[in-house]
């Protein structure tokens, strides 16, 4: 990677990772867009940055082509809870944007990074240690667009020669810029309640497990999978990763050990509780880990003692 084009670079995922990736690569080789410009904003203020909706692919092309870019991150795009509430704008901007970035990459023989999701999976996927290679039915539009995601991408690489990578990621908690409308929030949420009111009310249920992962992690895994030997890649879209499996019980005694007195109460939310329902508890990441070298640092208790450090500062909470 030389010079990146990051789509969504105003997201949660986009915020860190053009931070981060300017750190390594260079304030100048990094385009971050996004369908909106943030005035002020740290990603919009250090280096080239460019109002792009996804959907114009003239735009996009033309962009990628000023800046002459060599890799393409395509973020941008719905999470599970909003993709259900609004299928058809899910499936136009999840897989319309996607397949834009595809064409950009193949005509400017760009490789190519998009995430996918443990929401790739469904109800008939084995639900502990979920296999690398196993079923994937998901019952939601956000799953739908994620496993046809995959299979583009693949196809992309296979008919095109375009080097296509990607993982699904577990739920990403991160203290800068909030997810929105995502199954896995509410283990970001947790965190800033406690901190502003010493109590969270959780629209997931108790003993809900899922798979989760600190920033800083999920940082690493995009530079390191991009920067990995495509000749050791056996797979490429997507890896199973993650750094642990909590439910919100779980995250509630740890956070206590923090703020004594936090206290955790339940509201389930149909919607969310069904998509959560319909994921793996585990998934196994032994693939990624063989083939370039995954590792996540963050545990719950690490993850827990940084998220509450960094917050309070955010928060100007004393
Ligand atoms: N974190 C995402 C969501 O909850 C899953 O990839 O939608």
């Amino acid at each position: 990677m030389k010079k990146i084009l990051v789509t969504g670079a105003l997201g949660q995922i986009g915020s860190e990772l053009t931070m981060h990736l300017r750190s390594i690569y260079g304030a100048d080789n990094v385009v971050a867009t996004d369908i909106r410009r943030l005035e002020g904003n740290e990603t919009v203020e250090s280096g080239p940055f460019e109002i792009l909706d996804v959907l114009d692919s003239c735009s996009m092309a033309e962009i990628a082509k000023k800046h002459e870019v060599d890799t393409v991150i395509h973020l941008a795009a719905l999470l599970s809870a909003v993709a259900e509430a609004k299928p058809v704008l899910a499936w136009q901007i999840n897989m319309g944007g996607l397949f834009n970035a595809l064409e950009v990459a193949r005509e400017l023989k760009c490789s190519f990074f998009t995430p996918s999701s443990i929401g790739a999976f469904g109800p008939s996927t084995p639900r502990d240690n979920t296999p690398q290679d196993t079923i994937q039915r998901p019952g939601t539009m956000y799953g739908v667009t994620k496993v046809s995601g995959e299979l583009l991408c693949d196809y992309y690489n296979k008919r095109f020669g375009v080097d296509t990578r990607g993982v699904r990621f577990p739920g990403l908690i991160s203290y800068v810029t909030p997810p929105g409308g995502g199954t896995t929030d509410y283990a970001v949420d947790i965190y800033y309640k406690a901190l502003e009111e010493g109590k969270y009310t959780s629209y997931i249920g108790e003993g809900t497990y899922m798979d989760m992962m600190y920033m800083p992690d999920a940082l690493n895994a995009i530079v390191n999978l991009m920067e990995a030997d495509a000749s050791k890649l056996v797979h490429r879209n997507a890896f199973n990763i993650t750094a642990m499996s909590f439910e919100p019980s779980m995250i509630a005694a740890e956070i206590s050990k923090h703020i004594p007195g936090f206290k955790m109460s339940y509201e389930v939310d149909p919607v969310r509780q069904a998509i959560a329902d319909s994921w793996p508890n585990s998934i196994d990441c032994t693939a990624a880990k063989e083939e370039w070298g995954f590792s996540a640092k963050y545990d719950l208790a690490s993850m827990t003692e940084d998220m509450l450090k960094k917050l309070k500062v955010k928060l100007n909470i004393k």
